[in-house]
């Protein structure tokens, strides 16, 4: 198995290679300015919103939200893989792709996630074989005839049957039971030993967006509970993260416009034999922000479809507020719910495809819905209510982080409430800014933090990392953000001319490069040659705030060493003379 590809080597190569390059024969660009842009290749739209810029080595569309640097473009745009994508810049930089030496338990590591999607691969064969081969399979076949699946639809989402029993995979597989313990299909016993996780139980195989098994749901095949047994997390499985159904809606449908989130497994796949075949379901917990990300990078629209009942509801509400942080101008995010009793599967059954894709065009808009939560929980036909009103959707609508979108559901919540927008103003008051807005003012520089400031100025001009001497002295400041703050200066002053596109990729799968990219995203309003000074500034700062600390440190010492007492008094003259 090759050995990771060192960072220094992909530092290195996003130096030697031009974003712009990548990108304009693939998007055509024009320029405006210093930076370039282009309609955005990842969403349908007419008006250029996709933006390059050279400066910074980075890609960012404020349509959709998608960015990157040029190993995430080749990425994103050829479908690649990260090491696919690697392989493509080094071949155009002229560089040979160098590995690393693996460490033995890396070694492991990355052998074994391939040998998990190996492994659980030949799971869904077995499976499979077992609902046509096994003598009591019978069941399971009537039971899936009785709920009214096709074999062809059972053929095309894998349907397969765990049969009865407590060692039926490792004696079919023959391998390691540790493996089938990593996989998930087997269950480790204190004593030792181990069992099937999924007995007498229906499977549905799990594929992620490229199509790898991961892991797999199980159905009873009668009443008895759990009804359902999923795959547990594994280092290839996350709830959070995967769609049942996604995979198949991306082969079926050429163009996929529209994504319909159903709760179950059967929904999914009953829809899709009754021909609507864009449904996924989420595995048994709610609507992530992920799943959203993931979805409106597919498609402009996603429609949530809830069972009628009172669970239902609550789902839809706490989807709802997953999404309020999330949110993008052009995401259109609607609501339906199937009648109470029914499910989409029942409904498809008996209503059929065309009046259920009618219930579909009739979803309630995003706003719509958020004011219909809101409006039962107050009185609406009282002014007092409707002013209750206003005070619930304050706090949500300052988690919205789009100016536009916050804007145009104040027009809603003005027209619900029935109260004048300008009134309406000022009964938000100084309603928070969404982020844009507030660092485009000079006052809203001054109000974001030391850290911020700090980072913000060194993604735009990365060299300043220069000035800032032993970093690592910052690490002890109680700040949110110090250790990324820390990594940041370390990373530049080892690569003083890296761009800034090469510098988030230090972050790539991890938190840090979301906070990274909104921060490249928001403007300076330091004038160009101001921004040393500030930095500086930011510098200082923080200095001085160690020395305050080390000063209550001094303070609460009970004996001073000489050396100590002359550091003390030194500490204060500095802190007094700023
Ligand atoms: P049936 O039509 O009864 O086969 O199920 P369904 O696909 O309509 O699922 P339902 O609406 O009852 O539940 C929605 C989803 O929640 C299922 O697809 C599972 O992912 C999950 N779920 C339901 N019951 C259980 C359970 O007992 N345990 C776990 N872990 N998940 C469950
Ligand atoms: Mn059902």
């Amino acid at each position: 198995m090759a050995g990771k590809i060192p960072q220094p080597f992909i530092d290195e190569l996003l130096s030697r290679i031009d974003i712009v390059d990548i990108i304009n024969p693939r998007v055509s660009l024009r320029k405006a300015g210093k930076e370039f842009t282009a309609c955005c290749p990842f969403h349908d739209e007419k008006t250029p919103s996709f933006t390059v810029s050279q400066q910074k080595q980075f890609y960012h569309c404020f349509g959709c939200g998608v960015h990157g640097n040029a190993l995430s473009f080749l990425m994103e745009f050829e479908h690649a893989g990260f090491v696919d994508a690697v392989e493509d810049l080094a071949g155009i930089a002229g560089l040979e792709v160098p590995r690393e030496q693996p460490t033995p338990g890396e070694e492991g590591r990355l052998a074994s996630n391939k040998g998990l999607y190996e492994l659980l691969e030949r799971a869904v064969k077995f499976y499979r074989s077992q609902l046509v081969q096994h003598p009591q399979s019978h069941a399971a076949v009537d039971y899936l005839k009785q709920r009214g699946l096709s074999g062809e639809i059972a053929r095309e989402y894998e349907l397969g049957y765990a049969p009865p029993g407590w060692d039926n995979l490792h004696s079919a597989l023959k391998v390691p039971p540790s493996d089938l313990i990593d996989s998930g299909l087997l269950i480790e016993k204190d004593n030792g030993g181990s069992y099937d996780r999924f007995r007498d139980r229906v499977m549905f195989p799990i594929r992620d967006a490229r199509g790898r098994v991961v892991g797999f749901g199980g159905r009873v095949l009668g009443d008895e509970t759990p009804k359902y047994l999923n795959s547990p997390e594994t280092s290839v499985f996350h709830k959070g993260r995967e769609l049942y159904g996604l995979f198949q809606a991306r082969k079926s449908v050429r163009k996929l416009d529209r994504l319909i989130v159903v709760e179950g497994y059967m929904d999914v796949v009953a829809l899709a034999q009754f021909g609507i075949r864009n449904c996924v379901a989420t595995l048994g917990t709610s609507t992530t922000q992920e799943h959203l990300e993931r979805m409106f990078r597919i498609v402009d629209e996603v429609v949530f479809c809830f069972d009628g009942d009172r669970a239902g509801r609550e789902a839809a509400e706490r989807a709802l507020n997953n999404a309020l942080e999330v949110m993008r101008e052009g995401w259109q995010l609607r609501f339906m719910f199937v009648p109470d009793g029914d499910d989409p599967d029942s409904l498809v059954r008996r209503e059929g495809s065309t009046a259920f894709e009618q219930r579909v065009e009739k979803a309630q808009e995003f706003s719509g819905f958020f004011y219909e939560v809101l409006s039962k929980q107050v009185d609406i036909s009282s002014v007092s209510g409707r002013a209750r009103l206003v005070d619930l959707a304050r706090p949500l609508l300052e988690k919205l982080r789009s100016g536009v979108l916050r804007q145009m559901m104040q027009d809603e919540l003005a027209r619900v409430a029935q109260i004048d927008s300008t009134r309406l103003n000022s009964l938000l008051g100084e309603m928070k800014k969404s982020l844009p807005v507030t660092e485009n003012t000079a006052k809203g520089w001054q109000s974001l933090s030391l850290v911020r400031r700090a980072l913000l100025l060194l993604l735009n001009v990365p060299s300043l990392a220069q000035k800032a001497g032993e970093s690592e002295r910052f690490r002890s400041l109680p700040l949110p953000g110090i250790p990324l703050l820390c990594e940041v200066l370390l990373v530049l002053s080892e690569n003083p001319e890296m761009s800034a596109g090469a510098l988030v990729e230090h972050w790539r799968d991890h938190d840090n490069w979301r906070h990274l990219v909104r921060l490249m995203n928001a403007p300076v309003v330091v004038p160009q040659d101001g921004i040393e000074e500030e930095f500086d500034g930011v510098l200082l700062r923080l200095d001085a705030m160690l020395s305050e600390q080390r000063v209550d440190e001094l303070r609460n010492k009970q004996q001073l060493s000489d050396q100590e007492k002359k550091e003390f008094l030194g500490l204060l003259s500095g802190l007094q003379n700023r």
